[in-house]
């Protein structure tokens, strides 16, 4: 945080995320089969799972978002993707930018945006 300029004190305001919220949330909009894992997201082992069809990324923060980008693209499903929030430059929450950026440049992947702030990670197509 230190070493990208970044005040400590704007990410106070991710304070108000809790579990029981997004359950809330979750089963407002008809979900009803789903876990909800709290913690680290770049901690949590993505290969656990058998595949990855859709993941919204919204951390905001540089390091566990690359994280999570690089343990979860090699689980996408064909057609499938990730989609990362807050892909503006210039603000407090420029690291998913960073993270994107350096993520597809790397790949030789193209910048797709989605949306006014959003930016989208493809999983292989689909093979006919
Ligand atoms: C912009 S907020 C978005 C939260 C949610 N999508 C929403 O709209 O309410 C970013 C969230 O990422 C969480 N976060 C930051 N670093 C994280 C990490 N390493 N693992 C999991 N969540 C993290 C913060 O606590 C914060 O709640």
């Amino acid at each position: 945080m230190k070493e990208r300029g970044k005040d400590p004190r704007e990410y106070d305001k991710f304070r108000y995320g809790d579990a029981h919220r997004f359950e809330r949330n979750l089963r407002k909009q008809g979900y009803d089969a789903f876990r909800i894992v709290e913690g680290d997201a770049s901690a949590f082992d993505w290969s656990s799972l058998t595949s990855v069809g859709a993941l919204l990324l919204d951390i905001d923060v540089y390091e566990p978002t690359m994280k999570v980008l690089e343990a979860v693209y090699p689980m996408l499903a064909p057609g499938g993707g990730i989609v990362l929030d807050d892909c503006l430059p210039d603000n407090p929450w420029d690291g998913s930018l960073r993270a994107y950026r350096e993520f597809i440049e790397a790949r030789g992947l193209p910048f797709i945006r989605v949306g006014h702030k959003g930016a989208l990670v493809r999983g292989p197509e689909v093979i006919r």
